[in-house]
């Protein structure tokens, strides 16, 4: 069943190989499920070596765990290895049917590189963005061919969770929409059409319900009782956990862009921003023992 509002099936291109821009957390995650899905060459690059070098090599430890766990054969995980490449150079992509970036969360960065990438590679060539939260229209804005992007977002772990959020901007047309829903579908992700809005759908709720948990303990509750307390609501991990996973920069910037759009609803703390100015990654820390305690740097912050 196609999912509610997305273009006629007929009209998707085929995808025989995919470029990833950026080779960090996502990007990496992005490059595997890719491999491991479409079976077709996926190319990643950063902005220098070691990054492009870490990409690749996660990559490779990742189909490792799958061979470890049965999941692939010995053939196939060569295979699937031999597919995964690296480059420091866009001109890499020329062939790819599909290219999707997964860096820095800032507009003017994100829109550098489309038009990098759009100096590569043939006019029908999908441009997708991981934004958590920037506009998929903005970004497209400054491109010769705004219609083939759209925005491709992915949830924290991308190999375990099943949604992705396919964004139509303004000009996006069907066929690249068409091509991003046959690929969601090939990954085998749960494919949902959201509006192009800041944060679009998930986002939205994550950063209320992050930014509420955060304001209780900027109003004194201990970090230890804000875990605890949403304990009860069965939620996979507690609240100061998720932030560590999306990462606390990442939750700022998509905080500070709720507040841009929707001042009266969406606060930015300012404990968070000195969290984050302090370059923390997390509340929790673990001792040798599996003891879990607040980091006393981080208590201190928010003193
Ligand atoms: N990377 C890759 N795989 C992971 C992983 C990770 N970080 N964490 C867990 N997994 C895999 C495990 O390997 C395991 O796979 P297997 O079944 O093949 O062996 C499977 O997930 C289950 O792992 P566990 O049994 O160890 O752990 P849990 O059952 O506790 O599940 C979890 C772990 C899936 C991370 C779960 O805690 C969860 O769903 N947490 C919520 C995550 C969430 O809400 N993410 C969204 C963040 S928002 C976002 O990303 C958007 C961005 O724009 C901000």
């Amino acid at each position: 069943k196609r999912p509610v509002g997305a273009p006629d099936k007929g009209l998707a291109r085929p995808v025989t190989k995919v470029g990833v821009v950026g080779a960090g957390l996502m990007a990496s995650q992005l490059a595997l499920l890719f491999v491991r899905r479409l079976r077709v060459p996926v190319v990643l690059t950063d902005i220098d070596q070691a990054r492009v070098d870490k990409g690749v090599g996660y990559v490779h430890a990742e189909i490792d765990k799958l061979l470890g766990k049965g999941r692939v054969s010995p053939d196939e995980a060569n295979r699937l290895k031999a597919l995964v490449s690296g480059s420091l150079d866009k001109a890499a992509f020329a062939d790819a049917d599909f290219v999707i970036e997964a860096v820095f969360e800032e507009m003017s960065v994100k829109q550098q590189v489309f038009a990098e990438v759009e100096e590569h590679v043939s006019a029908e060539c999908v441009l997708a963005t991981n934004t958590s939260s920037l506009s998929v229209t903005e970004m497209a804005s400054k491109l010769r061919h705004p219609e083939r992007v759209v925005g491709f977002h992915f949830f924290n772990p991308v190999a375990v969770l099943p949604l992705l959020e396919i964004v139509r901007g303004e000009q996006t047309d069907d066929a690249a929409l068409a091509t991003a829903f046959a690929v969601g579908k090939q990954l085998k992700k749960s494919c949902v059409l959201v509006k192009d809005a800041p944060a679009f759908v998930v986002n939205r709720l994550l950063t209320r319900f992050l930014g509420e948990v955060i304001a209780s303990v900027d109003e004194g509750t201990p970090f230890e009782v804000a875990d605890k307390a949403l304990e009860p609501l069965g939620l996979p991990m507690s609240p100061m956990v998720l932030l560590q996973l999306v990462g606390p920069a990442v939750a700022l910037h998509v905080a500070e862009t709720m507040h841009g759009a929707f001042p009266d609803r969406f606060g930015v703390s300012e404990n968070m921003k000195r969290f984050v100015a302090a370059g923390k990654t997390a509340v929790w820390t673990w001792d040798e023992q599996g003891n879990q305690k607040v980091d006393p740097e981080v208590a201190e912050l928010w003193q």
